[in-house]
């Protein structure tokens, strides 16, 4: 992980740790995944879901971190790998409550990000499709289709 990745890191989960309502957080995810959607990437290798993995997602999921589910937990993953492919991938590229949009690394092709979903699902035995094109479209449209129920339902608490 680069700096910048790191800083951005830190600024995400000291916004998400000291951010007492929901309500905030979600704004932020939102705006986070909006600038998400159009990396600048040119000329960048798409990683593997491991390097991806070792390189983002293990800073919360190597140990649990703000309720991160533990990679290799098998009992923890059950009911997330139960949820599906899609419903996973949708919310690590949207983010979702405590987890930020892409893991805190927007830079990350989408494709790579779902590459790493399946990568933890394996770590605790579960079997996803392998990423494509069509499939990784497909499920970030699901993410934020589930996003923007949550953020209306935030807003509409709020009121
Ligand atoms: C800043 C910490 C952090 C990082 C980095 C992070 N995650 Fe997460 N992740 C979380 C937290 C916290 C949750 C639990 C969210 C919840 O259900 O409340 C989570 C949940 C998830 C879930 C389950 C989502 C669901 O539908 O319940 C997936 C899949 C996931 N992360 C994938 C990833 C991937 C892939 C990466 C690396 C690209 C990554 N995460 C990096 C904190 C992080």
């Amino acid at each position: 992980m680069n700096t910048r990745n790191r800083l951005g890191l830190c600024t995400m989960i000291t916004t998400t740790l000291s951010t007492t309502t929901t309500g905030v957080f979600l704004a932020l995810s939102f705006v986070a995944s909006v600038e998400a959607a159009e990396p600048h990437r040119f000329g960048k290798a798409a990683m593997s879901g491991e390097q991806v993995y070792k390189a983002v997602c293990v800073t919360c999921h190597g140990h649990g971190v703000a309720g991160a589910p533990r990679a290799g937990n098998r009992h923890t993953w059950a009911p997330l790998i139960n949820e599906g492919y899609e419903d996973l991938v949708g919310s690590a590229l949207t983010g979702v409550r405590m987890m930020p949009p892409k893991g805190g690394a927007p830079e990350l092709y989408d494709i790579e990000v779902a590459r790493a979903v399946v990568y933890m699902a394996s770590m605790a035995g579960g079997k996803f499709p392998e990423p494509t094109d069509a499939n990784v479209k497909a499920a970030r449209l699901d993410g934020e289709k589930r996003q923007a129920e949550r953020l209306k339902k935030a807003a509409a608490s709020r009121q």
